[in-house]
């Protein structure tokens, strides 16, 4: 019978780590006598971060003894004390590959339920003293697990856990833990722990991921669904191919659209095919040899990475931008709008000639037209149309049926790109309504034709149109729409079943725990420059040289400001996994389960030769 050795709480502190501080309840003490374990916490316990932490199905951590001699055999430490491993119950007995998601177990006047295995985060290795420990916990398959409380009450050390229940399936912690962190994730395994009722909601999310990927149907070819952030098939091409300028069209006042295709083997186009100068010094001619075939269709919504030579001859800048035409023809389409000081949209937009070659990487990301028959909303302001311009010539191709709402904002008709493109694709829809707003309407524009409302993209707005609930959402715009709009309207009577956003610049970081993090804009790392080979930041526009002061690419990601996603820190979790645009990594630790291909777990890799990240 198993029994409980120690019931050990602490209340979330502020730690230094790496010079910045983390609030953390990993800290746990052993306390006497009986404890109150209520639905979210034992009495006196908290978590430092409840995004990642506690909770109704994370109330109550618990790891073995047995898992203590293993560690303290394995690290050569003897300094363990109850709690060392952030766990509430420190048990002899019941080990992670016995007992099951679903078992319930009585112990004193509580009841508890078996729910998932341990997150893995870096606050244990923290805690430990131990960096690759939340690694380790998983390769050695010895996670521990969480309990969710039933029945409420007192519970002491000595007491036994009378089992009262078992899972059904006869999924073990262990057996669990692996099948969502190591390779070769079981269709069978897969399906049947997503029959346990008791299964954490999260892990449920993560496990049908891994199963629409094993059948297919969410487009992931590689990597691990159930990780990664966002999943996209792999890129159609390594690193960067040229395509030649066909056409360079003006969009609006301050967009201009470039179109771009595979280079023909050398002939120039002829001067009706566009704009009729002469190449561009600075800009590479067209090569003699062909830069591989015919290119392969892209995704409605996705990008393209673009290396754009810079004024005097430095360096090239790398920039990403949307397709805006119809996906899957012959030609790319990018459109690109001149920013007031914009370093690369300036010199593109006063340099770049029809017939000149660019060097792009592959289209990718994750932010595309999900099939279906549901309603359709676009939201977008300003060139936040671009990836949406696709989506729409996707739909308008296919004479979809579905109920598309096109809901657009600029500042005036001269700032209004795709005005009649857009127009002309709806009216191919049986089922359009569109809505435009423009913030300062000049004299010229018209009311009622070439827009709708005065003001901004607002949700007060959304909501008086009508627009259908459970939606497919789509927003891209500036920052300002950005910060707050997809999420209200989340939160909103709209409801829609998935909003979809775009940011045209670094995403969001996830930095968990960490109460200190920088809002600084990003720069070259202090002291001495590196003289490894140069890594760059698509998104924050930075490249640097790689230094071997640095243990990985994330931590020279964060002495530049870069923002960046973790947890582990150590190769299990893939929130690090970025986009590999150029060049090629070296793992160490190797991950435990590897990337989608074209991305790299930035937590655990160095460069091997000059990188470009989408970061
Ligand atoms: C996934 C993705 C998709 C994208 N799609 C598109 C797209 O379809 N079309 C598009 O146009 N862009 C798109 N972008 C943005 C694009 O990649 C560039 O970031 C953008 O064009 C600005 O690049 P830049 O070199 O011209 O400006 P930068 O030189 O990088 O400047 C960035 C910003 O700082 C401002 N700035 C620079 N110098 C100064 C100064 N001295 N004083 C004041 N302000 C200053 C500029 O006005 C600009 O707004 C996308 C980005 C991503 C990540
Ligand atoms: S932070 Fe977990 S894999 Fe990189």
């Amino acid at each position: 019978m198993a029994r409980l050795v120690s019931v050990n709480v602490g209340l979330p502190q502020d730690v230094a780590w790496q010079g910045k501080t983390v609030r953390t309840g990993v800290w746990k003490y052993a306390v006497a006598g009986p404890r109150m374990v209520r639905r979210l916490n034992v009495d006196g316990d908290g978590q430092g971060d409840l995004a990642g932490h506690g909770g109704e199905y994370r109330a109550v951590l618990v790891y073995q003894l047995d898992s203590y001699r293993h560690w303290q055999e394995y690290l050569g430490r003897d300094d363990f004390v109850y709690g060392q491993f952030g766990e509430n119950f420190t048990v002899d007995g019941l080990p992670d590959d016995e007992v099951r998601i679903g078992d319930r177990f009585q112990v004193g006047e509580a009841l508890f339920e078996v729910t998932q295995p341990r997150v893995t985060c870096y606050r244990v290795g923290l805690r430990m003293g131990e960096p690759q420990m939340a690694a380790l916990l998983v390769s050695h398959r010895r996670p521990g697990f969480y309990l969710k409380v039933l029945v409420e009450g007192r519970v002491e050390a000595g007491q036994e856990f009378v089992k009262v229940d078992s899972g059904p399936e006869e999924v073990t912690v262990a057996d669990i833990d692996a099948l969502l962190y190591l390779p070769g994730h079981s269709r069978r395994q897969l399906a049947r722990a997503l029959r346990i009722p008791a299964l954490s909601p999260g892990w449920r999310t993560s496990l049908e991921a891994l199963l629409d990927q094993a059948d297919g149907a969410s487009g992931a070819a590689g990597g691990n669904a159930g990780l990664a952030p966002a999943v996209s098939p792999p890129p159609a091409w390594p690193g960067f191919r040229p395509l030649r300028v066909k056409r360079i069209e003006a969009e609006s006042a301050s967009v201009f659209s470039v179109t771009l295709a595979a280079p023909d083997g050398g002939s120039r186009p002829a001067a009706s095919d566009g704009d009729p100068r002469p190449a561009t010094p600075g800009i590479d001619p067209l090569p003699a040899a062909p830069g591989g075939g015919p290119l392969p269709a892209a995704l409605p919504g996705q990008f393209l990475t673009v290396r754009v030579p810079s004024e005097g001859g430095g360096p090239s800048l790398i920039r990403s931008y949307s397709l805006s035409g119809p996906p899957g023809g012959a030609e790319y389409r990018l459109s690109i709008k001149q920013e007031p000081h914009g370093v690369a949209s300036g010199y593109l937009r006063a340099h770049l000639r029809t017939g000149d070659v660019l060097e792009c990487a592959a289209p990718r990301g994750a932010f595309t037209l999900v099939a279906g028959d549901g309603p359709v909303v676009f939201i977008s302001a300003g060139i936040g149309a671009t990836p949406v311009m696709a989506m729409l010539h996707t739909l308008a191709a296919e004479r979809s049926s579905r109920e598309v709402w096109w809901l657009y904002g600029a500042r005036d008709g001269t700032e209004h790109p795709f005005a009649d493109e857009s127009r002309d694709l709806l009216g191919r829809l049986a089922n359009a309504h569109r809505h435009v707003c423009y913030s300062r309407p000049a004299p010229g524009d018209r009311q009622g034709v070439d827009y709708h409302s005065r003001g901004r993209l607002s949700l007060d707005l959304l909501c008086g149109l009508g627009l259908p609930r459970g939606a497919d959402t789509y927003v891209c715009g500036p920052p300002a729409l950005m910060r707050d709009l997809p999420v209200a309207l989340a939160a909103s009577a709209l409801a829609p079943s998935h909003v979809r956003t775009e940011i045209f610049g670094a995403g969001p970081s996830l930095t968990p725990g960490v109460t200190s993090a920088s809002v600084a804009p990003v720069h070259p790392p202090a002291g001495p420059p590196g003289d490894g080979p140069a890594v760059s930041f698509a998104r924050s526009g930075l490249t640097v040289s790689w230094s071997t002061a640095y243990m990985s690419l994330l931590e020279l990601a964060e002495a530049c400001d870069v923002p960046t996603r973790w947890s582990c820190r150590t190769g299990v979790c893939h929130n690090c996994e970025s986009g590999l645009l150029a060049g090629s990594v070296d793992y160490s630790p190797e991950p435990l389960d590897a990337p989608a291909e074209g991305d790299a777990l930035i937590c655990c890799s160095r460069p091997r030769e000059d990188v470009i990240l989408d970061l």
